[in-house]
């Protein structure tokens, strides 16, 4: 119902209560309680006793029906579940998908409580931010998984440069650069068997409009959002999907013709390639040059001596950095 009545506030122009009772079969007064309850989430909408209902400004908020009103895909975000404020939508999709899920369904929060980043890390998750997570069902072996957090990173990067124009940059295996500092991150989960994938949830989290003054004082030179790279509020539903579309597109992709014209476009759109850097892998730290990601998403690094480790996981940085 909601959706319907939004569909045709957006058409422009004044809609009357009776016209939106006749499309939706429903009463006047429900319309009315319907337009109400638009109200409370932020919506602005003029009503007049002649003309109806007009909609003058939406909130900027990741409403399923402000992502759903210009979606462009076919799975991915066609089933949208939203909280004000979340524990974790990694930890929310994760239930979800034990009890069957579909693949794309989405979850999307304003908040999150307990946001988890890569490495056991907190993900701070003030209003301002996306945070959303996607269950993908593919059929794939569990040593292929390594490739999405790429793919998603790629994603991502395209999705923000369409709404922004801002060219961000990845750090391998997942972190969204912009203007040197870290504006996103990438946490892929999956559930296993030995040699088949029950499920892969993706969870996204970028700093969009963020104040600065929410990073804390230990971030403030490493992490940035959106708004403080572009000058801008940057409307976070049409990012939203943007991200989905691009994801569906390019997970469909590696199906089709698989991981290398993925691969192709994450070094385009890499930093950490042709870098020194140190990786630090537990209690271990390895010094050398990134030169390559190989056909599972593993970083290669010539390291002393010129010895070649492939990494799988680890905690990159670049040695400008330091
Ligand atoms: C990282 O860079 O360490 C990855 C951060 C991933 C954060 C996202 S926000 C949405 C989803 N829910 C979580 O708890 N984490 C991911």
């Amino acid at each position: 119902m909601k959706e319907t009545v939004l569909k045709a506030l957006r058409q422009g122009g004044y809609v009357s209560g009776a016209e939106l009772g006749k499309l939706l079969g429903v009463s006047r007064t429900a319309v009315w309680k319907c337009i109400r309850a638009f109200r409370c989430e932020g919506y602005l909408i003029d009503s007049s006793t002649a003309k109806g209902y007009l909609l003058v400004g939406a909130p900027d908020s990741l409403l399923p029906e402000e992502i759903k009103a210009e979606l462009k895909t076919s799975c991915l975000g066609q089933k949208i579940v939203y909280h004000r404020r979340v524990a974790s939508t990694q930890n929310a999709a994760k239930i979800l998908a034990e009890e069957g899920a579909s693949e794309g369904t989405t979850v999307v929060a304003e908040t999150q409580t307990e946001g988890r980043g890569r490495i056991g890390r907190v993900w701070a998750s003030p209003p301002g931010g996306i945070y959303l997570s996607v269950i993908l069902r593919p059929d794939i072996r569990p040593s292929d998984v390594l490739r999405f957090p790429l793919i998603a990173g790629v994603a991502v990067a395209q999705a923000i440069e369409l709404v922004t124009g801002i060219e961000p940059k990845l750090k391998w295996p997942n972190d969204i650069i912009v203007g040197g500092k870290k504006a996103g991150g990438i946490l892929a989960e999956m559930s296993a068997e030995m040699d088949r994938v029950n499920y892969i949830i993706i969870g996204i989290g970028i700093n969009v409009n963020t104040d600065k003054a929410r990073f804390g004082r230990k971030s403030e030179w490493t992490a940035t959002s959106l708004k403080e790279e572009c000058g801008k509020e940057v409307p976070r539903a049409k990012l939203v999907q943007d991200i989905l579309a691009q994801l569906e597109s390019l997970y469909e992709d590696c199906k089709r013709f698989g991981f290398e014209p993925i691969r192709r476009k994450w070094k385009a759109l890499s930093n950490t390639i042709g870098s020194q850097v140190s990786i630090s892998i537990g209690k271990e730290r390895l010094k050398g040059e990134a030169i390559d990601i190989d056909e599972e998403g593993a970083l290669i690094l010539r390291g002393e001596n010129r010895t070649l480790h492939r990494i799988v996981a680890g905690d990159v940085r670049l040695i400008r950095e330091e």
